[in-house]
């Protein structure tokens, strides 16, 4: 991982004074966190009613900017002045980095006591604990590989939703000459690396996934598959409608809702817009996993805990800690967010079909070793790697570039990012 600058380590051992747990301090936490599209926002509220109900004072601190590379920025100039937020929506590598830089606080004590051990599957207690112990606290589990579609849309050619990539480039092809817009897409560089990894997963396979973009082998990298990977990159740029430059993920959301797209391949907070729109699964939508060999593409978001000073900040830290992972909250929160709740223990009944196949999933995805972490929403990958593939992605679906020349560039900017 690449090391922290002398400057954010030294800003970190200044700020970090972690004092026993307060006894009587009103709790107090400044949370920043980039959920701000319409059902983030209400699944933020969720956690915000629950932490004032029991006296927290919530000071909010939210970064527009879906998947999250804007608030990152925001949060190591925080670092960098001393003045770390109490609680950070982080995940993945990037747990692991602040954690090594010493910036996190410990939450052993809340996890022992709330026994998170034995309701939390390995594949979450990997992303949220550092040395063993643990230094965030898991809200979700998201799953990225999700195709939203318009059910009466696609009937207007005949179409259900595609289950092979053939049959998503036929089904595409008979939208284009009736005029409609195939898929509906925000040209955003996290959104086009969104579409990648699924096409990477479902071209090449859950091995070549994991060789290529969690172990970066260089072969697979560099690979006559990763060729065709980009040539179906390359038809899907022909899928998406002229204004798709910038466009918010959630505004291409609101295209297939309308029906003015048929499909959208994006995570499943997607399904957090159709809630929040009082859309139903199964008729107003459906939602399918993008053509692949049983993969799941995981994404878990989580809040770490930075050492802070005060009392009623500790306070805070400990009082969030423990709601979120509580299993009322997991059920409230992840039905208003789209995901699956990070526990395994909590009552099925209150979700929709397409979170008990999201759950089933990814039981058997786990269980059959095709369960995979996103590189595009920073699990299997962050920083610079992540960057670099983002780089090229975003590079050849907004360019002409021959699939030849992506994979060449892919090698070469993988290569100088470690
Ligand atoms: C992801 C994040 C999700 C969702 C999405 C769009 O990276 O994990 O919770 O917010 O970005 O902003």
């Amino acid at each position: 991982m690449k090391p922290f600058s002398k400057a954010l380590v030294s800003a970190i051992a200044l700020a970090t004074a972690v004092t026993a747990a307060p006894l009587k301090a009103d709790p107090k936490a400044e949370v920043l966190h980039y959920w701000t599209s319409g059902g983030e926002a209400k699944a933020v509220k969720a956690l915000q009613e629950a932490f004032a109900a029991r006296g927290g004072e919530w000071v909010d601190a939210p970064v527009a900017g879906g998947g999250g590379d804007a608030q990152a920025a925001v949060l190591r100039a925080r670092v960098l002045a001393g003045d770390p937020p109490a609680a950070v929506q982080i995940k993945g590598p990037n747990i692991q980095e602040w954690a090594e830089a010493g910036a996190l606080a410990d939450l052993s004590n809340v996890a022992a006591s709330q026994n998170w051990d034995a309701v939390l599957p390995d594949a979450i207690q990997n992303i949220v604990k550092y040395e063993g112990n643990y230094v965030a606290v898991p809200v979700n589990v998201h799953r990225v590989d999700w195709i939203w579609a318009n059910p009466e849309v696609l009937a207007k050619v005949g179409a259900s939703v595609p289950t092979t990539w053939d049959e998503f480039n036929a089904t595409a092809d008979k939208l284009l000459a009736a005029g409609i817009i195939p898929l509906a897409h925000g040209g955003q560089p996290w959104q086009d690396a969104t579409v990648f990894e699924t096409v990477v997963l479902g071209i090449g396979g859950v091995d070549f996934y994991r060789k290529a973009l969690v172990e970066l082998d260089m072969d697979a990298l560099g690979s006559d598959t990763m060729v065709k990977v980009f040539d179906q990159m390359r038809k899907m740029r022909g899928y998406v409608d002229p204004d798709f430059p910038g466009r918010d993920w959630n505004l291409a959301t609101a295209m297939v809702m309308r029906g003015e797209a048929a499909m959208q391949i994006m995570g499943d907070w997607a399904k957090g817009e159709f809630a929040a729109a009082g859309k139903m699964p199964g008729k107003d939508y459906i939602c399918a996993s993008t053509p692949s060999e049983n993969g799941y593409l995981l994404n878990s978001d989580s809040f770490a805990m930075f050492n802070v000073k005060g009392d009623d900040l500790i306070a805070g830290q400990n009082l969030l800690a423990e709601l979120i992972l509580g299993t009322e909250f997991q059920e409230t929160f992840n039905l208003f967010k789209g995901s699956i709740p990070a526990r395994t223990d909590v009552s099925r009944g209150a979700f929709d079909d397409c979170a008990i196949k999201s759950m089933d999933d990814m039981v058997s995805a786990a269980d059959g070793g095709t369960l995979l972490g996103s590189m595009a929403h920073e699990i299997a990958q962050a920083g610079a790697v992540r960057g670099a593939f983002i780089d090229i992605a975003t590079a050849h679906f907004n360019s002409d570039m021959s699939s030849q020349e992506a994979v060449e560039k892919l090698v070469k900017a993988i290569k100088l990012a470690q």
